[in-house]
């Protein structure tokens, strides 16, 4: 089979992240170009690709292409994930899908459309311990889940000189943390547990004053069952002792999973198992285009789809709507993006 010809396309912090990670498929990936309006941003992570070239203007390397990797702004997600469809790209997309509801259908509708993949990157769903986690959870392996902890704490210092200046605007972010970093937790809880069927929650600039809207943020949720859920995600971690953490309380052991050690955990009433083990720390990026290429070779739809990934988001901006007003926010009348397209 001929080897999928990739341009990555924004050549930031996450860009460099993915350059050193695609060496793992060289049999079915070949990635042709690195492209940034900043020419020397290109040149940097062209470097780092065997066989990249530098470009400028990602329409100029369409032609050349199968498919992109769009490691751009929030606001740009939209216009760039258009026109890669529009001419037959597959198209790997950071996340969030877009910044507002419509520019998401418009994405939905034209992945539908364009016969080609559109997979949105939230990594961490294709993260080896996650994933383990779903199987247990739901082979009920350690009875019956009834409350899930997420704690991500990282220092996400912006400032009008670094590069990611344009994420400290709610305008060009789409929201604050939780719309931006706590999307992937969102929707790992879904995948988890279902759609949620209320919840609440509140953020805070304070000890992130260089974001427009929330740098610290609470989440909680309730689920069918009864089953409860909560997010902490903050930008403004000095220290850190939990970092990036998941706890899964079930009737018979409770899952903890340390993303920095690497280890997945069962404690058991008298007994601590250690049940798997990985590279420490990274992000799941060789997996994640692995699920990539699978789609693109297969025709199968990817797990993190963009009509599954709208759903994620309708609850976030129900979320920040019922903070405003002070009231629970209620999801039971959510649309169902899937209905109008398949
Ligand atoms: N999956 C993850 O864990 C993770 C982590 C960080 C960022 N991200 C996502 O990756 C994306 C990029 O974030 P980042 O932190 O790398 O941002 P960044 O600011 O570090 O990099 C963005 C790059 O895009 C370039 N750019 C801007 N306009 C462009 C255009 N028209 N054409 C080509 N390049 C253009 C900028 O020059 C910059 O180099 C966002 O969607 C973000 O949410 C994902």
């Amino acid at each position: 089979m001929a080897r999928t010809r990739l341009a990555l396309v924004g050549c930031g912090g996450i860009a460099r992240n993915h350059a050193q990670r695609f060496a793992a498929h060289t049999d079915r990936l070949k990635v042709v170009a690195a492209v940034d309006v900043r020419l020397e941003q290109a040149r940097a992570v062209a470097d780092l690709i065997d066989g990249a070239v530098a470009a400028e203007d990602y329409r100029d390397v369409l032609p050349d292409v199968d498919a992109v990797l769009l490691a751009t702004p929030h606001q740009l997600h939209h216009a760039m994930a258009m026109d890669c469809l529009a001419a037959g790209k597959h198209v790997l997309l950071e996340k969030p899908l877009a910044n507002t509801r419509s520019e998401c259908l418009d994405l939905v509708a034209a992945s539908q459309r364009s016969g080609t993949v559109l997979m949105v990157a939230y990594c961490m769903r294709y993260h080896p311990l996650l994933r383990r986690v779903k199987e247990l959870l739901d082979a009920r392996t350690y009875g019956e889940v009834f409350q899930m902890s997420i704690w991500t704490e990282q220092l996400t210092v912006l400032d009008s000189d670094n590069f990611g200046r344009w994420a400290m605007d709610v305008h060009n972010l789409g929201g604050g943390q939780l719309f931006s970093h706590g999307c992937h937790y969102i929707d790992l809880l879904m995948w988890y547990l279902g759609d949620p069927i209320e919840g609440v929650h509140v953020g805070t600039r304070t000890g992130t004053p260089w974001m427009t809207m929330e740098g610290t943020s609470n989440v909680a949720l309730k689920f069918d069952r009864g089953v409860l859920a909560y997010h902490f995600g903050t930008w403004g971690a000095r220290g850190s002792r939990l970092k990036y953490s998941l706890h899964a309380h079930c009737t018979d052991a409770m899952l903890e999973v340390d993303l920095i050690a690497g280890k997945l955990y069962a404690h058991l009433p008298q007994d601590k198992v250690e049940l798997l083990a990985e590279s420490p720390g990274g992000k799941p990026m060789e997996q994640e285009m692995s699920h990539f290429l699978d789609c693109i070779e297969t025709g199968r739809r990817p797990d993190t789809n963009a009509a599954e990934s709208l759903r994620g988001l309708e609850v976030i901006w129900k979320l920040y709507a019922a903070e405003r007003q002070g009231v629970v926010a209620r999801f039971a009348d959510m649309p169902h993006p899937q209905s109008s397209f398949e």
